[in-house]
């Protein structure tokens, strides 16, 4: 975890407009002068613009854009969610961080999130890479322990999609679609994957983590997704706060799973098939891991599995997927 980077970028901010000698930012960092300078290279190399050096004083040209816990912190309403935060300048996966947390034992508390502004290893679904270019998108994952069977837990990965829905619209205006089971386009082209991951005994999920890409301020893709993915930039016309859109999320996200832990997923159900044109009445194709679905969607089931009618009228129940055509 990168927190003392953090805090010299938090004192690099609080002076924006003065260079803050090397001597006095090392000193109450309390790390030496060759460390400093290590910092201050590993901060330019994620993108942020520092003049200066440590005989003549250090300082921040703009104001970058990072996801400093610092900042989050007041932005967020949230109870738990997020009240915990590893902020990473680059890490391998925000899911891999997070399984190896938990494995090492410690009592990591519910609600907690790992962010990073960039990721060398960003993992997608079916095992499919994750484009996770620094300060352009938002990648983390949360961690949180259901009291519910394993046969449950997918029902969580739509939460996330719901909670995320609805921050995106309420922050950006823009028309989002839920492609089933979790992904969210705009336009018919995604900019939001989402990877859960659980640890579980045969009937209790022990941990959930709950990873999430959204390509926010990206001005361009790479050539082998451009056709098939977008940004909210790209899609709105205008930069987006990662900050706002995040602590929107987050608090979403609580009340969501608040509501579901009480009440039970039947809201979220609700929820999901409100904002998804696949919950009804399309045609698609489905590959579900073993043989090709085709048929029309009617639906999900009470444990969100996405109902089909085939041509012989007989509906199938797929609990997971991959939608690969659709009309
Ligand atoms: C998908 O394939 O649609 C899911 C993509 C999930 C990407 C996110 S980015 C943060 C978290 N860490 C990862 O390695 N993957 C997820």
């Amino acid at each position: 975890m990168d927190r003392k980077i953090d805090e010299l970028l938090f004192a690099l901010m609080q002076n924006m407009t003065l260079a803050v000698s090397g001597e006095r930012l090392a000193r109450s960092l309390g790390v030496s002068h060759s460390t400093l300078v290590r910092w201050v290279d590993k901060l330019r190399k994620a993108g942020v613009e520092i003049r200066g050096e440590l005989f003549t004083g250090f300082r921040l040209i703009r104001l970058p854009d990072v996801m400093l816990p610092q900042l989050i912190r007041t932005r967020l309403h949230t109870q738990s969610f997020g009240r915990n935060l590893y902020h990473f300048y680059e890490v391998d996966s925000t899911n891999a961080f997070a399984s190896r947390l938990l494995n090492h034992g410690r009592k990591i508390p519910d609600g907690t999130v790992v962010i990073a502004e960039s990721q060398t290893a960003g993992r997608g679904r079916l095992g499919r890479n994750w484009h996770s270019e620094p300060e352009s998108g938002l990648y983390f994952s949360v961690i949180f322990r259901p009291r519910v069977p394993p046969s449950l837990a997918p029902l969580f990965t739509l939460t996330a999609a719901v909670a995320m829905h609805n921050a995106i619209e309420r922050h950006t205006r823009l028309d989002v679609d839920i492609k089933w089971p979790n992904d969210l386009l705009i336009g018919g082209k995604k900019i939001c994957g989402i990877l859960a991951e659980i640890q579980a005994e045969v009937d209790l999920v022990k941990t959930m983590v709950v990873g999430i890409g959204l390509n926010v301020n990206h001005q361009k893709l790479p050539e082998e997704i451009l056709q098939r993915a977008t940004s909210l930039r790209i899609a709105s016309g205008s930069i987006q706060s990662r900050l706002e859109i995040f602590a929107e999320f987050l608090e979403e996200f609580e009340n969501l799973y608040r509501h579901f832990e009480k009440a039970g997923p039947a809201s979220i159900i609700e929820q999901w098939t409100e904002h998804s044109s696949f919950a009804d009445g399309r045609e698609v194709e489905i590959h579900d891991g073993v043989k090709l679905i085709k048929g029309t969607t009617r639906g999900l089931n009470s444990l969100g599995a996405l109902r089909i009618e085939g041509k012989d009228r007989n509906i199938e129940e797929v609990y997971s997927g991959d939608v690969i055509a659709w009309k």
